[in-house]
């Protein structure tokens, strides 16, 4: 079976303020199967939101490849790369990215309207996703009538409503207090399980880490078993 994503050996470095160059990623590979669950833990500066970036195709590597069900990204034209993001990756950030003039369901129902549903349609269809994440008596809030973690879920609804190939996560609970992050986390976890995506999953938090199917530690730029 192909794997819906897998990363070969990608590097990545930056330019150092003294002039030369500093590696982050130094041949990161990794892949992901359908309905798999993936955490990557590691120090603040190991890499992760990078190697998160490159693999939703928000950033170019310096080197390797990065392929959707067995598609070779690299050399993609812009075009190309924003129709693969529209079809295949959803995205939750630390804080919210929720447009703010816009409700949770329209919020909800944006990736399936850009994937070419009529509102409607999308809109209803978005219904079920806000009802997955326990949000259906908060669908005409506006992100700024909602709480962090009620914005946090609606993010969790909004990346699952496009029906990804691969949901990225980074930090998803990190802005939050104790005891949302966890009721957070419990209702990403059982959300993606109940739709059977796949998830990528950067968190600081090892027990949260733990819950994926495997845990792996970014370090000195390249991925380990923890
Ligand atoms: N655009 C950039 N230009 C220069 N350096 C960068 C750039 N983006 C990231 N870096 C550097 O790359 C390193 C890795 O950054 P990254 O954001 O991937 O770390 P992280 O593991 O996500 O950290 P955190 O846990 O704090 O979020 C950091 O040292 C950072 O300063
Ligand atoms: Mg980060």
């Amino acid at each position: 079976m192909s794997s819906v994503l897998a990363l070969d050996n990608i590097t990545k470095s930056f330019p150092s303020p003294s002039g030369g160059r500093i590696e982050i990623l130094s041949g990161v590979s990794i892949s992901l199967e359908k309905g798999e669950i993936v955490s990557i833990i590691g120090q603040s500066g190991s890499g992760k939101s990078t190697l998160l970036s490159i693999a939703a195709l928000l950033m170019s590597p310096d080197s390797g490849s990065v392929r959707y069900s067995g598609k070779e990204s690299t050399g993609m034209s812009e075009r190309e790369l924003q129709a693969i993001r529209a079809s295949s990756i959803g995205f939750i950030f630390q804080s919210s990215s929720l447009l703010s003039d816009f409700s949770a369901l329209e919020n909800t129902a944006m990736p399936l309207m850009i994937q070419g549903k009529k509102r409607k349609a999308a809109m209803a269809e978005a219904e079920s996703f806000l009802a997955l994440v326990g949000l259906q008596d908060r669908a005409g809030h506006r992100p700024s009538e909602l709480s962090g973690g009620e914005r946090q879920r609606a993010a969790i609804a909004r990346a699952l409503a496009g029906n990804p190939l691969v949901v990225f996560a980074d930090e998803p609970t990190g802005s939050l207090d104790e005891k949302s992050a966890a009721l957070t986390e419990e209702i990403l976890f059982s959300s993606v399980r109940n739709t059977n995506h796949s998830m990528l999953l950067v968190t600081h938090n090892r027990e949260f880490a733990r819950k994926a199917d495997r845990m792996l530690e970014l370090r000195e730029g390249i991925l380990q078993d923890v």
